[in-house]
């Protein structure tokens, strides 16, 4: 028995060893030969069919169908998102003089010689507003804008000053910006306040009467100079990095008109034109420029190209400023205490 064991055992290791060498053989398993069973050589391809039975369909959820929504179809309401308005424009409120805000200002009195009562300088604002006066007996002259083509000529000089010199006479209305909002300088002349100003208006983020300011007494108890009584002040603003954009804002041109009628004179300071535009911009709301050459410093050619710019407005002429020796007329013609009471 156990030889036959031993017989067939071989026989079957023989016949295992035989099949493992040559696979053509387990392809003849009906043929009595190969006793191997059909899983351990596989005749047809491996089935690979997934584990995981698949989902009837009855288990799969139906969408809803479409037609199903109640009509009338309801529009879908998106709801807006709020957003935070970028600058919030204040209502520009009418607007009313008598209540414009007031501050103490500490003027740099060595800047403003119109504020003297006689001098070289007292004489030549004198004359220079007549000169305007009598552009406006014929031209349509209220507002002004002084310009040069280069800094340093003496535009805010000439500025301020004839804007005091026009509000110590018969107390004349008189509103000065400083159109100059990448450098403006007329503040600190006046010891005044940036801001808010010229800027935060063209932003729309001042109305007019926020922007505007008067001198109010200090408490020293001296009076205010003539020249300052009268006068009301648009300082440049703080946003300088904007005066490119905000020049050419439609809102300076509104500011004039809806300023005009309480002002008798209103005078704008400016940047020079031959470097930046601003000024050209602004020129075109005034009625007319004042062009400034400082005398022995300002080219001719600069003096024609700063014309070329302004080409658009009506310039009224130029104002030779600084000159060495300027013409003497207060003492000589015995004008000493003309204007301590009036100018
Ligand atoms: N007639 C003058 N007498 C004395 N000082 C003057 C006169 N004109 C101008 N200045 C002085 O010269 C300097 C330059 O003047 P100002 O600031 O008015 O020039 P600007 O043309 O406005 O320059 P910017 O374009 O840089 O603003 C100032 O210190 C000013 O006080
Ligand atoms: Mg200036």
């Amino acid at each position: 028995m156990s030889k036959i064991y031993e017989a067939l055992r071989q026989a079957e290791l023989d016949s295992t060893k035989r099949t493992l060498e040559d696979p053509i053989v387990s392809q003849n398993a009906g043929d009595g030969v190969n006793t191997m069973p059909d899983a351990v050589l596989p005749a047809h391809p491996v089935n690979l069919a997934p584990t995981a039975a698949p989902i009837p369909a009855a288990s799969i959820p139906q969408p809803i169908p479409v037609a199903t929504i109640p009509a009338p179809i309801a529009p879908l309401h998106v709801a807006p998102i709020p957003v935070a308005p970028v600058a919030v424009a204040p209502v520009d409120e009418p607007f009313a003089p008598d209540n414009i805000q007031q501050h103490v200002w500490v003027p740099s009195l060595h800047q403003l010689p119109s504020l003297e009562h006689r001098g070289a300088a007292v004489e030549q604002f004198r004359s220079l507003r007549s000169r305007m006066q009598e552009f406006r007996d014929l031209n349509t002259l209220k507002s002004i804008l002084v310009s040069s083509g280069l800094p340093q000529e003496g535009k805010s000089f000439v500025a301020i000053n004839l804007a005091i010199s026009f509000a110590r006479h018969k107390a004349n209305r008189v509103l000065l910006i400083d159109g100059d909002m990448r450098r403006a300088s007329l503040h600190k002349l006046l010891g005044a306040p940036q801001g808010p100003g010229l800027t935060e208006y063209l932003a729309g983020k001042a109305t007019l009467l926020q922007t505007m300011q008067r001198a109010k007494p200090g408490d020293s108890g001296h009076p205010l100079p003539h020249g300052l009584i009268s006068l009301v002040f648009i300082p440049g603003g703080l946003a300088a990095d904007k005066a490119a954009d905000l020049s050419g804002n439609r809102r300076f041109n509104r500011l004039i008109e809806d300023v005009s009628p309480y002002f008798d004179w209103i005078v704008v300071d400016s940047s020079p034109v031959n470097l930046v535009s601003d000024g050209v911009n602004l020129a075109r709301s005034c009625d007319g420029v004042l062009m400034i050459a400082r005398g022995g410093t300002t080219k001719y050619m600069v003096a024609q190209r700063a014309l070329a710019e302004l080409k658009a407005s009506k310039v009224l002429g130029f104002v030779l400023n600084a000159v060495e020796n300027p013409p003497q007329t207060g003492g000589y013609y015995g004008y000493d205490g003309y204007d301590k009471i009036e100018d």
